[in-house]
């Protein structure tokens, strides 16, 4: 791999022993994709930053690159942590946690890094552009602007994000060069898709079903929102790492199937039908009633909240449920002068920001049940506490219904 004067000097440590280490990270890494050069970055954004998944070991590293006095050179957000940074009393987070957490979050803030917690930050002011290389973390975050802004990063680890946030830089390599980017699967569904929920089962099933690495096209979409798309990547990069996928005249390297697939042959076609998207919600599924509904994996939108606000309008949430939102803080704010967040508190619901339902500490908080519109946030759930909670994939409209009365 080619590296100019000044990054041969960081890897020798000239500059310091913390950027050497995170420039030896990079460099193997590129080596092992046989990249020929770096590429600067300006946007990073780093998961491992939830106290309940990372841990001591996470909490250790990011102070000891705080005594060395490192500090990020890209715009680098954070990912949600395990609690709301200011409201964690209220969700019944422990002093011990909240303790560790925010000593977690405080040293990425003297890093550089921005605070926000959010898996979307491309709602919230780190947004790349078009064609832009970038260093992006969560699987979620990648999909999206690979397949829907038209971005470019490869499926970076939290560490490797870290690093290339610290040096500016990823190697030129994977789905950040044109080839590597064109679908790889047709995708053919024969069924129309209802809601939300339906998006992201779609996703999930696709992604259990292809092969790692292939890029899916999907061929009978015509309508798909920020919220749908959300949804839809966040399912598949859970159930089968997919980083990147096209939808004809949606996604903007797919103006037509042709296009989406440039000068590949599709190595096979995927029929879907109902009867496979039924199959999700048949495992997304639990025979238990809810103690929690949990909107916002990834992280709502505005719109969402407003649709949320909407549904839960002259209704009570059922006693024993607890119905959360969660977003980033910039959302929210725009929410709360819109009024969406009174409305939703008023039906007893609540809006949390800078954490979610996967990476809060759900164990020690006591859910056994948790119903929501996303297959990531329903897969991952039961998987995370060892089966100690339940998960189910319900459409938001079926999620209100559900848990509340008139
Ligand atoms: Fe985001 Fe948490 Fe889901 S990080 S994508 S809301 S698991």
């Amino acid at each position: 791999m080619y590296l100019t004067r000044e990054e041969e000097r960081i890897l020798k440590g000239e500059v310091g022993s913390a950027l050497a280490k995170a420039m030896k990270l990079l460099v193997t890494l590129g080596e092992i994709e046989e990249a020929e050069r770096f590429v600067q970055i300006k946007r990073s954004q780093i998961a491992g930053v939830s106290y309940k998944t990372v841990g001591e070991p996470t909490l250790d590293l990011i102070e000891s690159l705080v005594a060395e006095k490192a500090v990020v050179k890209t715009n680098a957000t954070l990912n949600p942590a395990g609690m709301d940074l200011k409201r964690w009393r209220d969700m019944g987070i422990s002093k011990t946690f909240a303790d560790n957490q925010l000593r977690l979050c405080t040293a990425y803030k003297r890093l550089g890094a921005i605070p926000l917690c959010t898996c979307t930050p491309y709602l919230s002011g780190n947004r790349p552009g078009k064609g832009e290389v970038v260093g992006f973390s969560e699987s979620s975050a990648i999909a999206f602007v690979n397949s829907v802004i038209g971005a470019r990063t490869n499926r970076h680890g939290g560490l490797d994000a870290l690093s290339a946030a610290l040096i500016g830089r990823v190697p030129l390599m994977g789905y950040l060069i044109d080839e590597n980017r064109r679908g790889t699967v047709h995708v053919k569904l024969d069924f129309k898709l209802r809601d939300e929920a339906d998006y992201a089962a779609l996703g999930y099933f696709v992604g259990k079903n292809i092969r790692t690495g292939e890029i899916p096209v999907y061929d009978g979409i015509k309508i798909a929102y920020t919220k749908e798309l959300k949804l839809l990547g966040a399912a598949s990069a859970a159930s089968g790492s997919v980083a990147m996928f096209h939808i004809p005249k949606i996604t903007p390297e797919a103006k037509t199937l042709k296009e989406a697939f440039g000068n590949n042959t599709p190595k096979y076609k995927l029929k879907i039908n109902g009867t496979d998207i039924w199959s999700v919600y048949e495992e997304l599924s639990s025979s238990k009633e809810p103690d929690l509904v949990a909107i916002g994996c990834p992280h709502c939108s505005l719109q969402e909240i407003r649709e949320v606000a909407i549904l839960l309008s002259r209704k009570k949430i059922k006693k024993g449920i607890k119905f959360w939102v969660f977003t980033s803080p910039r959302v929210f704010k725009t929410a709360k002068q819109r009024g969406y967040i009174k409305d939703i508190r008023t039906s007893g619901g609540n809006v949390f920001v800078n954490t979610c339902m996967v990476v809060m500490p759900i164990e020690e908080m006591g859910f056994k049940s948790i119903y929501s519109n996303s297959a990531k946030a329903a897969f991952y759930i039961p998987r995370i506490t060892g089966g100690k909670c339940d998960s189910k994939l319900l459409s938001l409209a079926e999620c209100v219904r559900l848990s509340t009365s008139a």
